[in-house]
């Protein structure tokens, strides 16, 4: 009897889980496509643009040549081999398209980088543009900080950031010109375990703090925390959660704590975060099928749709609780594959829309 029961029971669990998983997966997903205006690809980007951080001068830096074979994916041959890079984008200028920047310092191997999550932090005062890249080198997950020089379109590598703590890491969002937030999406490297954690849907993310010496979990756990922001007025901080299609909204403590206020039920898997100054308002690349973006990642000629959502704020003041949620963009794959990210000038209405692993499209836009 009792054991009819338990057996019963690890069925219907066993079974709900993989029904959950399947949900996740959005096999029985339909998508439509729409455009917000005129669209173009922008050349010469062919390795990703997985992250996009804006300058107040309408400048844009495009962090390019993800490998996230720690994830746990089967990749693709060319991923494996992608170079990291980071590209400029003028928004003034979209003519101009998009150029790649140099580097220097004697501790940075470029050799070595595959770019994942970026921001910038402008120092109001001194005006020095400060760079934070995610990078995971083949020795140990990194932070980049580099300071960006305009005239010479030169990144000058100040130091790397690393810590024990830095099992996985995904998205950094800077708060000062030395302290950062930033995600692990998982705890496992290896590939067998990092599978098993994905299929367990093990709670294994954190976000950390980093106050510019050390570092401090302030997300104890969490499923794949991948894009994080914070508001306008550095109040509120939004951690994205692509397969649970999340976004997790938390208020910032004056001890640099957070404290859970909000879940923005995104029925779509979030990927990076753009949090749109002055309005505060979020632009965000979602995977919108979220078992097509794998088999992109397996064979990049297999596409994935492309998504843009937009998370507008009832209260302006207060960048959280009321909201309307707005599909801005929709591919289903052949013009833009598996989008990541989503940046919005409000001055020119232009939208560059950066992909995990392939091209870089540019939008004008007109409604949506
Ligand atoms: C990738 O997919 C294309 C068709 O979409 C196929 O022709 C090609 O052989 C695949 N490549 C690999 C390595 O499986």
């Amino acid at each position: 009897m009792w054991r009819k029961f338990l057996i019963t029971v690890a069925v219907v669990a066993v079974l709900q889980h993989i029904l959950t998983l399947v949900y996740k997966m959005g096999f029985h997903k339909r998508i439509y496509q729409h455009y917000p205006g005129p669209c173009r690809i922008i050349p010469d980007i062919d390795s990703g643009s997985e992250d996009i951080a804006l300058l107040s001068n309408g400048l844009a830096l495009i962090s390019s040549g993800l490998n996230p074979v720690h994830m746990g994916f089967v990749l693709d041959d060319e991923i494996l081999n992608h170079q990291g890079n980071i590209f400029l984008f003028d928004f003034n200028h979209p003519e101009k398209n998009a150029i790649k920047l140099k580097f220097t310092g004697k501790d940075f191997d470029y050799t070595r980088f595959s770019a994942h999550g970026i921001d910038v932090y402008e120092d109001k005062k001194t005006g020095a543009v400060s760079v934070f890249v995610v990078n995971h080198r083949r020795d140990h997950e990194v932070i980049e900080v580099f300071q960006f020089d305009h005239k010479s379109l030169t990144l000058h590598h100040k130091k790397s950031v690393i810590d024990p703590i830095m099992r996985s890491v995904n998205d950094v969002t800077a708060v000062s010109s030395d302290a950062f937030y930033f995600t692990n999406d998982g705890y496992a490297t290896t590939f067998l375990a990092r599978n098993l954690e994905n299929f367990l849907m093990l709670a294994k993310g954190n976000v950390i703090y980093y106050d510019g010496k050390k570092m401090r979990k302030v997300v104890t756990k969490g499923s794949g925390n991948n894009g994080i922001a914070v508001s306008p007025d550095n109040k509120f901080l939004y951690v994205a959660h692509p397969v649970g299609m999340i976004i997790n909204v938390y208020e910032r403590n004056q001890d640099a704590t957070l404290k859970h206020v909000q879940v923005i039920d995104m029925g779509t898997g979030p990927d990076n975060i753009f949090v749109e100054p002055g309005t505060g308002n979020l632009w965000i690349g979602c995977h919108s099928v979220n078992h097509e973006i794998m088999g992109h990642f397996q064979n990049k000629t297999m596409t994935a749709p492309s998504q843009v959502i937009h998370v507008k704020w009832e209260d302006p003041t207060r960048a959280t609780h009321g909201y309307t949620l707005s599909e801005v963009f929709l591919d289903t794959g052949d013009f833009l594959s598996g989008s990541s990210i989503a940046a919005y000038h409000q001055s020119t209405k232009g939208l560059l829309i950066g992909t995990v692993v392939t091209k870089l499209a540019y939008c004008q836009v007109n409604a949506f």
